[in-house]
């Protein structure tokens, strides 16, 4: 299939665009390079044997969305592309909103006019707020705590609506838990700028010696050592995840709903031993307050994507710390 790939040059999209190039598709690129690098193309392309084409510019902009859809036959399209930083979306929402809604709403309408009608979207476990308990089913209810998930929120409520009214269109919101990791390669992996917000990368970068140490948020949490569990999935899973979408979903009309997580939830100080036995070398941390917003537990019940999509993660928590320090250590800038 021909698939356009929105956020593609990202670090979620890149590994997708790998799998989608081995499994025998076309990934076209659109990214505007807010938060990615023009040289993860070559590094795709140095992986993969082959350049997926490249498109550089803005979801939000109609004309260059319309010329896409009027030069090439787009089958499906996943879309990435977006904004991701918590802490940012607090202090600056109207940006959120403006990029992660009006951005999809204006994919939406492009695809409409192209007649293109299935659309893969990267939701996040975000939306599942504070669970009532722990593994989280689809049908969980859903709420937001900041204006990240609420943008979140908002655009599943907006694609259920457009579906509902368009009932030939498929769309498949699929709810990541964590992703981490990197390809195996060591190619190419997460390049966060700036402070990472994520335990790993943070991890990651304390480790190579960019970080003197790590704040572990909290320890007096109710979980078996206190401090917060959390679905880790390798990101070639989840990669593998949106390839299972694309093959099962997109000839079937519907709004349909994912958990990408492994089932398994594992706590900070499991996740700082891993990654100290895979780079042989001590992480030195201190225990901070809890982080606004945190909560003790979260991992997903992944049984219907099994179900439903014929995947599951594969990769153990051992791959995923061993790939993010291959990547790390081959790049210690990130792609510089
Ligand atoms: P990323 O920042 O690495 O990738 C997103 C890409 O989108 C970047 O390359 C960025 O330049 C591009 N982009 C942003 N706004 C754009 C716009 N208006 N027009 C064109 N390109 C634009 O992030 P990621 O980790 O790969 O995440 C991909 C998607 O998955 C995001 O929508 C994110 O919210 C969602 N998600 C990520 C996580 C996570 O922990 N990484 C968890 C849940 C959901
Ligand atoms: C964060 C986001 C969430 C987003 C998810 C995936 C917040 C409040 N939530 O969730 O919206 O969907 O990432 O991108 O930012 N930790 C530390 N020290 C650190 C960093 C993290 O102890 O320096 C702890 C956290 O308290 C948590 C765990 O590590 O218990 C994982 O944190 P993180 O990687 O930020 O992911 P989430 O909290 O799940």
């Amino acid at each position: 299939m021909n698939v356009l790939v929105t956020g593609g040059s990202g670090y979620i999209g890149s590994h997708t665009c790998i799998q989608l190039l081995s499994a025998g598709h076309t990934p076209i690129v659109v990214d505007n390079l807010c938060n990615s690098n023009s040289l993860v193309l070559n590094r795709i392309e140095q992986v993969a044997g082959t350049r997926p084409l490249f498109l550089k510019g803005d979801i939000r902009d109609r004309a260059f969305l319309d010329s896409i859809f009027a030069t090439h036959d787009i089958d499906s399209v996943i879309h990435f592309a977006g904004l991701k930083a918590v802490g940012e979306s607090v202090a600056l929402p109207l940006k959120y909103y403006d990029n992660n809604v009006s951005g999809t709403l204006n994919l939406v309408s492009a695809m409409d006019r192209a007649e293109v009608k299935s659309l893969i979207f990267s939701s996040s476990a975000t939306v599942y707020g504070d669970p009532a308990s722990v593994p989280i089913r689809e049908d969980f209810p859903t709420s937001a705590t900041n204006p990240y998930g609420r943008s979140k929120l908002m655009v599943e409520e907006c694609l259920r609506d457009f579906q509902q009214a368009n009932p030939d269109w498929s769309i498949t919101l699929l709810r990541y838990f964590n992703p981490v990791g990197a390809h195996e390669s060591g190619l190419l992996g997460e390049d966060p700028q700036g402070t990472p917000n994520n335990l790993l990368p943070f991890v990651a970068q304390v480790a190579v010696g960019r970080r003197e140490k790590l704040g572990v948020f909290g320890n007096d949490y109710n979980t078996p050592d206190g401090t917060g569990v959390r679905d880790y999935i390798h990101v070639v899973d989840l990669a593998d995840g949106h390839l299972a979408a694309l093959d099962k979903m997109t000839h079937q009309p519907g709004t349909h709903i994912f958990n990408l997580g492994t089932g398994q939830g594992n706590s900070v100080l499991e996740m700082v031993h891993a990654f100290e036995a895979a780079a042989k070398r001590s992480i030195p941390y201190e225990i901070k307050p809890r982080r606004a917003g945190d909560i003790a537990e979260c991992y997903a019940d992944p049984a219907y994507a099994e179900a439903q999509l014929g995947w599951k993660a594969i990769r153990d928590l051992q791959t995923m710390v061993e790939d993010t320090w291959r990547w790390q250590s081959k790049n210690p800038h990130g792609y510089c």
